[in-house]
């Protein structure tokens, strides 16, 4: 996610900007860049930006010796368009008369830039941001809030914007919908910023901004209206109680905390994204014509990644198969080029990848690419290695993740595979339009879904302060939830060092019920399914051996309760979409053992974020 600063008053705005911008570093950037106007008589605006690290940016600014008193600061985590100088942020219009900087994403910006194209406007980036100042300028006709309010009237999506204009030079201009903002208010100073720990050495009052709230401010006032209304909105000013350890996390005491409650927003952002309610369909932007022949004629598809990805990858051949009707074969990327795959131009190989970074992922698209498969590639990272070197790619838009535990990038891969595979089967006519229908309108309810889930916390943190002392657990599940009894597994040891083994329940009488005693937790996932009665008599025979069962079942499900000690309930939904539902409550149950023994939550021992090493 990108970060923003603004400011407004009385000292020199750029170092406000850069210890601004500072505190916004721990989100992850690519590149970052400030704007501001210039004292002078007629306030030019002048922009600085440049590719990397804040020192950059730094070195840059050394050689300006201006002091303005208003200006806007923006740390990019690239979304359209590569990371480089020209897509970092601020952005001009063509008059050079506004300059904006954004976070989020402006869906209807293809059609935008095509109109403001036809209009002789010229864009000097790649980016989605670029169309909403062209768009200010185009609508400016002597009031700049007026023609800001306007402008993002056309605008889709999720956003939040920061503007200055030479016509206006002693106002920021700020708009907010689903991206966070907030404005800072100081003594004879104001601010605007994407995150409180931007504003927090000059000040702790502060005002939330709502969805659809747009504003501007100066040194001495600020004023709020709505979008569509322009009757000013009353707000309360409110102080922060947090430090700056707490800000960065938004108040939770850990970065994957804040990433698991995250998962609500991110998925409804696929589903905006991804879903085209009114003309029933599936939408991905960037696949090309050749790329969705492509998947329409594919002969096999191999699921390539490591970790939390390659459980992903598990959960696509499900999905994949079930939906769509491809074989489909999942490897972990380090085993790929040993196993001396057999691939074909007609194959696909999927690669998944948070980082976008990882070696031996990276090692296995080059293979297949060698081969002369055809690669596609779901990343987090824009911009990143696999995300340039595959021959397409979709990107999961989940923001940055710190927590070294995957969380939200995990869910967001399963909705985004999940959603490639209703594409695949819609293009290869295996599905039937009814069907089809249905499993939108499915679809349309896993944000709320996801919210429900998070309400059984308090559930799952009785149970793992029954459990922590524990140092052995079994995770089992079948069909579409058995890619999560392998996830829940490692999100436990990875963050609590406690041992877990996940299987397919099935695999239980081949060897692990030796296991079961009663001292022995056993984590079963049975939501409703075709396998649920199956599962339902694993736990039959695990309780009959005194095992201490944990349940993550449907909501309204009482047979479960005969065996299982605690259940963590999930809405019902259809089994295609069950594992994005069925992870949450086993992400929780990790998180809490890990905090009940005392380890370090978001940097977990001998494990990085990104493995760029074989
Ligand atoms: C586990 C975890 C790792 C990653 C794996 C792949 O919580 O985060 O298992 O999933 O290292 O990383 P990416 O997705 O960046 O390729």
């Amino acid at each position: 996610m990108c970060g923003i600063i603004g400011y407004a008053g009385k000292r020199n705005a750029l170092p406000v900007l850069m210890e601004g911008l500072s505190r916004l570093e721990y989100r992850g950037y690519d590149s970052a860049g400030i704007a501001y106007v210039d004292g002078n008589h007629n306030h030019p605006i002048h922009i600085i930006k440049e590719k990397g690290k804040l020192i950059e940016l730094r070195r840059a600014l050394s050689l300006v010796h201006a002091t303005p008193h208003i200006g806007i600061g923006h740390t990019r985590w690239a979304t359209h368009g590569e990371p480089s100088r020209r897509n970092a942020h601020p952005h001009l219009s063509q008059d050079d008369n506004f300059a904006v900087v954004h976070n989020g994403i402006i869906e209807n910006y293809q059609e935008i830039k095509s109109y403001l194209k036809r209009k002789g406007y010229t864009f000097r980036s790649e980016t989605d941001t670029e169309v909403l100042v062209h768009l200010v300028q185009d609508e400016f006709r002597g009031d700049v809030l007026t023609a800001f309010r306007n402008a993002i009237q056309r605008l889709e999506g999720f956003f939040a914007f920061v503007l200055i204009s030479r016509h206006s030079p002693n106002e920021l201009f700020f708009f907010k919908r689903s991206n966070p903002l907030v404005v800072g208010v100081g003594k004879k100073e104001n601010f605007v910023a994407s995150d409180v720990p931007a504003i927090l050495p000059y000040t702790k009052r502060v005002v939330y901004l709502g969805d659809d709230e747009v504003g501007c401010l100066n040194e001495d006032s600020f004023k709020i209206v709505r979008l569509k209304k322009p009757t000013p909105v009353q707000k309360r000013i409110e102080t922060v109680p947090w430090n700056l350890e707490q800000a960065e996390k938004g108040g939770y005491h850990h970065f994957m905390l804040k990433e698991i409650y995250e998962q609500p927003r991110v998925a409804e952002e696929t589903i905006r994204k991804r879903l085209d309610f009114n003309r029933q369909r599936i939408v991905f932007d960037t696949l090309s014509f050749h790329a969705n022949w492509r998947l329409k004629h594919v002969r096999k598809i191999f699921m390539v990644s490591c970790g939390t990805a390659y459980h992903a990858g598990i959960a696509a051949r499900y999905m994949f198969e079930n939906i769509a009707r491809v074989p489909t074969e999942v490897c972990v990327s380090s085993e790929f080029r040993y196993s001396d795959p057999i691939l074909s131009k007609s194959d696909i190989v999927v690669l998944v990848t948070q980082s976008g970074e990882t070696a031996d992922t990276l090692a296995a698209l080059r293979e297949a690419r060698k081969k002369g498969a055809y690669t596609l590639a779901i990343v987090n990272v824009v911009g990143s290695t696999i995300a340039r070197e595959a021959d397409c790619v979709i990107y999961t838009h989940a923001g940055p993740e710190i927590g070294v535990a995957s969380t939200k990038a995990y869910t967001v891969q399963l909705l985004t595979l999940a959603l490639l595979a209703l594409h695949a089967g819609y293009l290869r006519n295996k599905i039937p339009p009814k069907q089809f229908e249905e499993m939108l309108s499915f679809a349309k309810h896993i944000p709320s879904d996801l919210k429900k889930i998070l309400q059984e916390a308090p559930r799952v943190d009785q149970c793992a302060k029954k459990l922590y002392k524990k140092h052995n657990f079994i995770y089992l599940a079948r069909g579409f939830s058995f890619p999560n009894a392998l996830e829940g597994a490692l999100k436990l040891k990875e963050i609590s060092y406690a041992h877990a083994h996940g299987y397919a329940a099935g695999e239980m009488k081949h060897g692990p019920i030796a296991l079961i005693d009663k001292e022995q937790p056993v984590i079963c996932i049975i939501p409703q399914s075709k396998t649920y009665d199956k599962m339902l008599s694993n736990m039959e025979e695990i309780k009959a051996r005194e095992g201490i069962i944990v349940a993550v079942a449907t909501k309204g499900d009482r047979a479960v309760s005969k065996f299982a000690r605690w259940t963590f309930y999930v809405p019902k939904t259809s089994e295609f979409f069950s594992t994005i539902y069925t992870v949450v409550p086993l992400q929780l149950f990790a998180y809490r053992m890990a905090v009940l023994n005392g380890r370090d939550v978001d940097q977990p021992r001998n494990l990085a974020k990104s493995v760029t090493v074989e």
